[in-house]
């Protein structure tokens, strides 16, 4: 297991289309699964994605708090999910507006209107088959990572690039808009307002 660098907006491990994973259970996804957990929980995010640490597969990781405002000390791990060449689709047509970050776009957070319920199927680390339903921040971070396996950064999917700021600055929209100003930089936002 290895903290691995993790990969910035503008390298184009970041923009490339992810390669299916062949093989789940390989012991070299095992580990790269490993070193995703160790970079993940190291950088304080609740999510990753493999073309993070610069491998162009489809592997996720994320956690789906119930209290989204969640620290890292708070999360359990019956509320974490690790999925292999995922697929989401989108069930209905409302959307929600949320504030995200993002570990490979540090010091920032943005304002993203995503849809509010979505399933996905995927496979475990197991190699079995995983399918769900999500909405709230589940969705959300689901559809965030996932997001990363196309190569699409949070910022790309925006309508109103006035509410992309930085994480200090942050506190102005969150008092205007009632939030809790106290997370630090996580790879998603936490609070969401219905749009
Ligand atoms: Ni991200």
């Amino acid at each position: 297991m290895a903290i691995r660098k993790i990969a910035r907006m503008g390298h184009p491990v970041l923009r490339q289309p992810t390669a299916l994973v062949v093989d789940p259970t390989a012991p070299e996804i095992a580990r790269l699964i490993a070193d995703m957990f160790a970079t993940m929980v190291d950088a304080e995010g609740v999510g990753i994605a493999a073309p993070q640490v610069y491998e162009s597969m489809k592997i996720v990781m994320f956690y789906t708090p119930e209290d989204a405002a969640a620290r890292p000390d708070d999360l359990r791990d019956k509320d974490f999910a690790i999925l292999i060449n995922p697929v989401v689709t989108v069930l209905g047509e409302s959307r929600e507006a949320g504030w995200e970050g993002c570990l490979s776009v540090p010091g920032l957070r943005g304002r993203v209107a995503r849809p509010a319920h979505i399933g996905y199927r995927a496979l475990g680390p197991d190699g079995r088959a995983v399918e769900r339903e999500a909405r709230g921040f589940h969705a959300r971070v689901v559809q965030h990572e996932c997001d990363h396996l196309d190569g699409v950064l949070y910022p790309m999917q925006m309508d109103d690039m006035t509410k992309l700021v930085f994480t200090s600055e942050w506190k102005h929209f969150a008092a205007a808009e009632g939030l809790d100003d106290g997370e630090a930089d996580a790879e998603n936002g936490q609070e969401q307002e219905k749009e």
